[in-house]
């Protein structure tokens, strides 16, 4: 058959969000992972769809190494970006990193597609999808096609059809 189209895809969001977790899901069974630490700079993992062929930038949300971000910015062909629904008090932080991200040189202008999840939903006060949509002002972005997803990664719920999106949008 036809190979598939290789695609890299950045994973960002703050230390502890759930990227290395649901990234895990993503990876063929006999290459997952029991045990998830957080990750120190970025992991490169690579996991294939029905008809595209995965290379995740795993990066490490730690402060520390957000400045590793934009240095792979360049070379990838869509983003997903990971909030704890349950962090109602570093929301603001989210969004930060999120708007320095949506206005750099790098991103600003280019039609590439941003995956968000809302993860976590099965903590006790998780914000919905739609308020941490609202709280990040998600209806502010213009210039690509965006989507949110409620995802529990321990799970696995949600991410499928958070990826299944993400092929349908990526060119
Ligand atoms: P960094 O690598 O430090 O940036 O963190 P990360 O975003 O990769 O988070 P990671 O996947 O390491 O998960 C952090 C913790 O959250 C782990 O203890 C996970 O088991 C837990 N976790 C991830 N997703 C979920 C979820 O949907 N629900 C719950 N309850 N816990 C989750
Ligand atoms: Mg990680």
């Amino acid at each position: 058959g036809l190979r598939k189209k290789e695609v890299n895809v950045l994973c960002l969001g703050l230390d502890n969000s759930g990227k290395t977790t649901i990234i895990n899901h993503l990876k063929p069974t006999n290459t997952q992972t029991q045990d998830i630490v957080p990750t120190i700079g970025f992991n490169i993992e690579k996991f294939k769809s029905s008809s595209l062929s995965f290379t995740v930038f795993d990066m490490s949300g730690q402060s520390r190494y957000r400045n590793l971000w934009e240095h792979y910015y360049k070379e990838s062909h869509a983003i997903i970006f990971v909030i704890d629904s349950g962090d109602q008090l570093r929301m603001v932080v989210a969004k930060e990193e999120l708007d320095n991200l949506l206005s750099h040189q790098d991103i600003r202008s280019r039609r590439m597609p941003v995956l968000f999840f809302a993860n976590k939903m099965d903590l006790r006060g998780a914000l919905s999808s739609v308020k941490v949509s609202q709280l990040l002002c998600l209806e502010n972005i213009k210039d690509k096609p965006w989507h949110i997803c409620a995802s529990d990664a321990v799970k696995g719920e949600g991410i499928q059809e958070g990826v299944d999106w993400l092929q349908d949008h990526i060119k």
